[in-house]
């Protein structure tokens, strides 16, 4: 499903001249952002390591909105740092970007002590060492070349709080949230600014399979004050407002967009320290089929 006119809330041709990389914009909330973007006539590039995925979701876009920007799909692994190099050079040689979405990240649940430190790694290479990279390939050239720009990390509200069974993922989305207060000041007189999006529950495929999967991923709803997942729409909104030069003065700020549930709840996964080791064993082997399944459509 696509957005239509009405699902944003700004004029339309709002983002023209504006020009994004949202990595991991292939599928899931990088997807939506990257649809919220081009739509309002911004040309934007979404990475990731499955081509196909990269090239299907840049043709279903540009056909759902034929009036709106360029997407264009860059097969890249950000855990290699001379690969975001290449793929930023690349960008830079149609002409420099306006903003960053570092939104790409891998997850799964385990019990802590249970983790490998491949397991470790596997999170944390993507997280908070790719974003990093990622971050600075494209900070160096606007430094550079004297431009302004706006970065938004997609991270969560474990940041304030913790993520128990998600230990590799919080302590990384946590690096990045310190990474977007440090550079608001460092870089923000060169006019690059930081900010940070907190999500709350938005279902997509990527992270069902991984943080619950078989039930639904939060359980219900009910202790959301709102009752209610998040709708894409609602995060497309967040994101245009802070990649628009319009916004300019929001600087260094993480903000959740949760309907409350993290000062209702905790927002994190504190209800799994009832599961046994049967619920584990269960949990673990569909995440390794999920991971399996994914790995076989990587192109890099
Ligand atoms: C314990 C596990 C495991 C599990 C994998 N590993 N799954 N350990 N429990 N469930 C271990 C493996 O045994 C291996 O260690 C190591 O992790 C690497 O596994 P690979 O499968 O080889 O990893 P790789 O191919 O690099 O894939 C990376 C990945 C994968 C992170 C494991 O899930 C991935 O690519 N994910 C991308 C998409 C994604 O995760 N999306 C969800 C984002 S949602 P050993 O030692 O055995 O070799 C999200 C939401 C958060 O972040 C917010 C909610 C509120
Ligand atoms: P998703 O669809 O699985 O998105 C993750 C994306 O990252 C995929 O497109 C994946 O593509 C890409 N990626 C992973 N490793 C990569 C690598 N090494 N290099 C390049 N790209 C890589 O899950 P999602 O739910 O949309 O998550 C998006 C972001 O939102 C994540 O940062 C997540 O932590 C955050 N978030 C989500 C929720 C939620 O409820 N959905 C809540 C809070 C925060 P490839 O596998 O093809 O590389």
């Amino acid at each position: 499903m696509t957005f239509a006119a009405d699902d944003l809330m700004y004029r339309p041709g709002l983002m023209k001249g504006q020009r994004i990389l949202i990595t991991g914009g292939g599928t899931g909330l990088g997807k939506v952002m990257a649809e919220g973007c081009m739509m309002l006539g911004a040309d934007v590039y979404i990475c990731g390591r499955r081509g196909g995925i990269l090239e299907e979701t840049a043709q279903e876009l540009m056909a759902a909105h034929p009036d709106g920007g360029k997407v264009t799909g860059i097969a890249c692994d950000i855990r290699v740092p001379e690969a975001i190099e290449e793929m930023v050079e690349t960008i830079w040689a149609d002409g420099p970007l306006t903003g960053l979405v570092n939104n790409a990240a891998g997850n799964f649940i385990s019990r802590t002590e249970d983790l490998s430190p491949r397991g470790f790694d596997a999170i944390s290479n993507i997280v908070f060492r790719g974003s990093f990279f990622v971050t600075q390939a494209c900070g160096k050239r606007w430094i550079k070349d004297g431009l302004s720009a706006s970065v938004i990390s997609i991270l969560t509200t474990w940041v304030w709080n913790g993520g128990p069974f998600t230990v590799p993922s919080a302590m990384s989305k946590a690096g990045l949230n310190v990474m977007t207060q440090s550079l608001a000041v460092e870089w923000g007189p060169k006019g690059i600014r930081f900010n940070a999006i907190a999500p709350g529950p938005f279902p997509t495929e990527g992270m069902s399979a991984r943080l619950n999967p078989g039930e639904s991923a939060y359980g219900d709803m009910k202790g959301n004050p709102l009752g209610r997942v998040g709708e894409m729409r609602e995060l497309a909104n967040l994101a245009v407002y802070l990649l628009h030069p319009l916004s300019t003065y929001v600087n260094g700020q993480t903000i959740a967009i949760d309907g409350a549930a993290y000062n209702a709840t905790g927002g994190n996964f504190a209800r799994m320290t009832e599961w046994g080791d049967e619920q584990w064993a269960q949990a673990t082997a569909a995440i390794r089929a999920t991971n399996e399944k994914d790995r076989a459509k990587r192109t890099v």
